[in-house]
């Protein structure tokens, strides 16, 4: 019978411990294996941070209360009459912003908003002025004789930022889509964004000049589908993708003059907008936009103003972990602000790519059972 006394036991478990203790490889100054490899990996995170913060991002910018306060000066808001955009608005608001322009085309729907955002003004004891102005985004005349309107008001000081959020979605299969739906997106989401921003930024860059003390922001409103092509998306997908190309080539050109470009990429929003699109939205688009989540225009909205108003501004602005990932993933040649996306970038990117799999995985199972269930109805 083996001897199993607490004294034995004790002495075998030390002679074990120092056997095993034996066998971890020992190396430089005695660190065992696992534990040099961690310090290297430190190192390395430890030099590419500093790499990063000294010399390859963008220098923050000085943002004293002064500096901000000049930024706050006059934000237009392109699709303040609604949705993501009128939250865009109250945020402004909250933040002091002292002249507030909504544009939009429906009159009494602009005005329904500047009466909620005047009360929100006066219960909340703010400063702010809200003026609206009635247009339509994609018409080009119309556009550039609105900028002129807004910018040569001797009331009204130049825009100082300019929140790019008019925007409409449909959704339906290729097929099943109209011919004129792709103009029309196409119109309102790209061509309306970038010709408000070509009326409006000659006069952003005037007056008290664009130096260190007067900076500007310029936002885009795109879509997490124009970060991922969905079921569905085939025009509005587009639409919102063309906006990416825009908003890189514009950062690197307006950066220098002290000009911030920033590009949003919201989920699935609870607005106004949202739920006209979801009337008739095709299953499959609905159940793959619904992984990410639904979000509220407020929590949308203010991380858009967050953004802007951020000493390094982030290029890329994402909502929730599904818009944390899509945004490193597809970050391409794009401008990077934050160190640990950056990070990221460098060296997690492989993991989230194979993790992107399983979200391929999923949406390719989600489109073939609705595809099957349609058949099978169909059948009956
Ligand atoms: N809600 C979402 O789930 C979601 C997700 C991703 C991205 N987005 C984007 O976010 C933006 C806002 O969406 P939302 O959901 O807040 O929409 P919304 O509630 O329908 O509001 C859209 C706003 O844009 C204005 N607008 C539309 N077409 C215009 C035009 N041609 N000219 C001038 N103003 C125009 C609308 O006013 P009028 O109709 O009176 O002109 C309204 O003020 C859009 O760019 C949208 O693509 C939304």
């Amino acid at each position: 019978m083996p001897n199993i006394s607490l004294k034995n036991l004790l002495a075998r478990t030390a002679v074990e411990e120092s056997v095993s203790m034996e066998c971890v490889p020992k190396t430089f100054a005695g660190l065992p294996l696992y534990g040099l490899i961690l310090v290297v990996i430190g190192v390395i995170i430890l030099l590419t941070v500093l790499i990063l913060e000294l010399v390859l991002l963008p220098k923050r910018r000085k943002l004293s209360k002064e500096i901000k306060k000049n930024l706050l000066t006059h934000a237009v808001v392109t699709g303040g009459s609604s949705g993501i955009g009128l939250a865009v608005a109250k945020e402004l608001v909250k933040n002091d912003c002292k002249y507030i322009t909504l544009i939009a085309r429906n009159e009494s729907k602009l005005n329904k908003a500047k009466e909620e955002l005047d009360a929100y003004v006066t219960t909340n004891d703010k400063k702010s002025i809200i003026q609206v102005y009635s247009v339509d985004v994609g018409v080009v005349d119309k556009v550039t004789k609105a900028a002129e309107d807004i910018c040569t008001s001797s009331d009204v000081p130049c825009p100082t930022m300019l929140f790019n959020v008019a925007g409409t979605s449909s959704s339906a299969a290729f097929v099943s889509t109209d011919f004129q739906e792709f103009e029309r997106l196409m119109n309102i989401n790209y061509l309306g964004t970038a010709y408000v921003t070509r009326a409006f930024l000659p006069y952003m860059m005037k007056k008290e000049g664009t130096d260190e003390n007067h900076p500007r922001s310029i936002m885009f409103t795109s879509s997490q589908a124009g970060q991922l092509g969905v079921f569905g998306y085939t025009a509005y997908s587009a639409s919102k993708y063309a906006l990416k190309g825009f908003a890189e080539a514009l950062q690197m050109e307006v950066g220098r003059e002290n000009i911030t470009v920033q590009l949003s990429f919201p989920p699935d929003t609870d607005t106004p907008g949202f739920e006209e699109e979801n009337k008739d939205k095709p299953e499959e688009t609905r159940l793959i936009s619904e992984t990410s989540g639904l979000f509220s225009a407020e929590q949308v909205a203010s991380k858009m103003v967050k953004s802007a108003l951020q000493k390094r501004p982030p290029f890329n602005v994402y909502f929730g972990l599904e818009g944390w990932m899509l945004a490193n993933l597809t970050a391409g040649m794009s401008p990077v602000h934050s160190i640990l996306d950056a990070i990221v970038q460098i060296f997690f990117k492989g993991l989230l790519r194979f993790i992107s799999l399983f979200y391929l995985f999923d949406f390719r199972n989600i489109v073939h059972k609705v595809g099957k269930k349609r058949r099978a109805e169909k059948s009956e």
